[in-house]
């Protein structure tokens, strides 16, 4: 959705940008090239995407400043001066997906991984096999919203009981066998669910969204890609909380919380991708962009 963003991004009043997930850097080159002017900041908590990133956009000199982290703590640590934009484009990269060692994929055979930053503890593999049979049910029913959740949970608690689950096909089987027959969808939510624990992905966005809003200048543009309903709810809570004055419970007779409006939605209703760019690219089919300008 490289025309929608430019189109919410182009004219943002200001010189430094942020593509709080900058992966491949598509969208962080598109904006560097149409904005000569302009300083971007690119994070990613993914080494091998700010290493990539780096050869991709070394042409571009100073006027890109790579930082390795997540877009949560980075805002909340107020680093990055003042900014006219920020962009979150969430969810993994297609490299993420398609390399085999990262066990994003169910399709590809690999050690049960799924972190973002490979710095980081806690892998798929912990969730798998050490979580209760009671959370996992939780896990895949909440953040994948998968039905069948308790049968797939009761199925993984069984395997794990001879011996550990190691690797996605391994992992891939079970679910297979627990919701017989499970389509592609069925299996993908299952990876998703557990994706987001390891990755805290939920948690993420919400302190990403509220740190970035506090970099953001007044009249500076916010715009974020979601690809899942969850991220999709946050996202449209966080604008419309942030575009209400009081949030008092409505039963209060008077205001106590002090609440000003700082966002004005510029899109009421996500803009999705066109039938020819679904085309093109597959994997953008779930994207719903949301763009909103802080007022104070
Ligand atoms: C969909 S890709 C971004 C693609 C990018 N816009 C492009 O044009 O190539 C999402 C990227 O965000 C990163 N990411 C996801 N959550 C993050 C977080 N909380 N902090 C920093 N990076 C994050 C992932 O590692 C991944 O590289």
């Amino acid at each position: 959705m490289s025309r929608e963003v430019l189109g919410f991004l182009l004219d943002a009043p200001g010189e430094i940008f942020i593509d709080a997930t900058l992966g491949d850097g598509g969208h962080a080159r598109a904006l560097l090239s149409e904005r000569p002017d302009i300083v971007l900041y690119g994070i990613d908590r993914d080494i091998e995407a700010i290493e990539f990133a780096k050869e991709r956009l070394c042409g571009f000199g100073h006027r890109i400043q790579f930082i390795h982290g997540r877009f949560g703590e980075i805002a909340k640590k107020r680093d990055i001066p003042p900014a006219a934009g920020v962009l979150f484009d969430l969810g993994l990269s297609s490299r993420q997906v398609d390399n085999p060692e990262r066990g994003f994929s169910f399709s590809r055979d690999a050690r049960l991984d799924m972190r973002m930053d490979t710095s980081q503890k806690t892998t798929a593999y912990d969730i798998v096999n050490e979580t209760s049979r009671g959370e996992l049910t939780k896990i895949i029913a909440t953040y994948g919203e998968q039905p069948g959740a308790g049968r797939i949970a009761r199925a993984i608690d069984v395997y794990r009981e001879k011996e550990p689950i190691e690797t996605t096909l391994e992992l891939a089987g079970i679910v297979r066998k627990a919701i017989h027959p499970a389509t592609a969808a069925d299996l993908a939510r299952v990876f998703q669910s557990i994706r987001i624990v390891v990755n805290d992905e939920l948690g993420e966005l919400k302190r990403g969204l509220a740190g970035m809003l506090e970099v953001l200048m007044p009249g500076g543009i916010m715009v974020v890609i979601s690809y899942h309903s969850l991220e999709d709810r946050i996202v449209k809570q966080f604008f419309v909380t942030e575009e209400k004055g009081c949030i008092c419970d409505p039963d209060m007779p008077v205001c106590r919380c002090g609440h000003k409006p700082r966002l004005e939605r510029l899109t009421k209703k996500p803009i999705v991708p066109s039938e020819s760019e679904i085309k093109e690219n597959p994997r953008a089919r779930s994207a719903k962009l949301r763009a909103a300008s802080k007022l104070i």
